[in-house]
């Protein structure tokens, strides 16, 4: 019988998630359909069981569900326990398990597809919401030498800093107190992709080399690609390679079979200009 797994969110019509998990299920000779389902913002739940009753074994979560796909699972993995928000739900009798992938799949973006393992690097991640919460254990795992997180209101940087203490080394703060300091990655995970608001980030803040990465992608030259470019940087990524790899965790969660994410990635690559 066809496996049923969906995306759920909404809005839901922009999702790529349908496409990339057709892909994966018919290069992986899975037997699965893949759909994209709408839910009112205050029908999550209801949603789901509905999903579940119809015979559905899992879900990818968007916007702007990752918080509550979190609270109904009755088994949060450590990646969705960190995040507090999950992005993959599978569903096993009257279990729902949780993961959060967009942190790994950002990892794994950077290190296999970009070619830029992350240990002994000094990284910044611009923003302190969803996004950045995600990301954070899995860069401090790669055992960065330096992870710092500047957001516009500082006293949540701060505040990311003391609920990491103990599990990772990251420090915290305002966009002002980057003057002086140099990284070689730097991730955009603020919201200004989408509104197309540039950062207040010193043009310095690039060392020699450097990769500038926003998280949103499709957008070609964000106003953060643009300052990174602008400054000198050559290595510039949007999010389409941290898009494919999370799904890529959440397909083989589901599956136990790895799909190539390569030929996907390049079929959604919007040139960066
Ligand atoms: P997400 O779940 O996508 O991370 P979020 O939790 O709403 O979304 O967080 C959005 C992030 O973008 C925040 O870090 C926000 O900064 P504040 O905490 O100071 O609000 C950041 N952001 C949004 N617009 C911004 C702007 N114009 N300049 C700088 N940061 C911005």
């Amino acid at each position: 019988m066809t496996d049923l797994y969906a995306v759920i969110g909404h809005p839901i019509g922009h999702s790529k998630s349908p496409l990339i998990h057709s892909a994966f299920a018919q290069s992986c000779g899975q037997d699965m359909a893949y759909t994209a389902l709408e839910a009112p913002p205050t029908g999550f739940a209801d949603a789901v069981r509905a999903f579940v009753a119809s015979g559905g074994k899992g879900l990818n979560v968007t916007l702007p569900f990752k918080v509550q796909a979190f609270e109904l699972a009755t088994d949060p993995m450590e990646s969705a326990r960190l995040a507090g928000a999950a992005n993959a739900l599978k569903f096993e009798g009257e279990r729902i398990w949780a993961q959060n992938f967009d942190g790994i799949g950002l990892v794994n973006d950077i290190q296999r597809n970009l070619g830029i393992p992350l240990q002994g690097l000094r990284v910044l991640i611009c923003g302190a919401g969803g996004a950045t919460r995600g990301a954070l254990m899995p860069i401090a795992d790669q055992q960065p030498d330096c992870l710092m997180v500047a957001n516009r209101s500082a006293d949540k940087a701060v505040g990311l800093q003391r609920e990491f203490a103990g599990r990772a080394t990251l420090q915290g703060g305002g966009y002002g107190e980057l003057a002086g300091e140099r990284f070689d990655v730097v991730i955009n995970a603020t919201s200004t992709g989408l509104s197309n608001e540039a950062l207040p980030l010193p043009e310095d803040v690039f060392a020699p080399g450097a990769l500038a990465y926003d998280m949103v992608y499709g957008k070609g030259l964000t106003p953060f690609l643009a300052q990174a470019k602008s400054a000198g940087v050559t290595r510039l990524a949007d999010g389409v390679g941290m898009l494919v790899e999370q799904a890529a965790e959440a397909f083989t969660w589901w599956r136990g079979i790895r799909p190539d994410t390569r030929a996907v990635i390049d079929q959604l690559t919007v040139p960066l200009r």
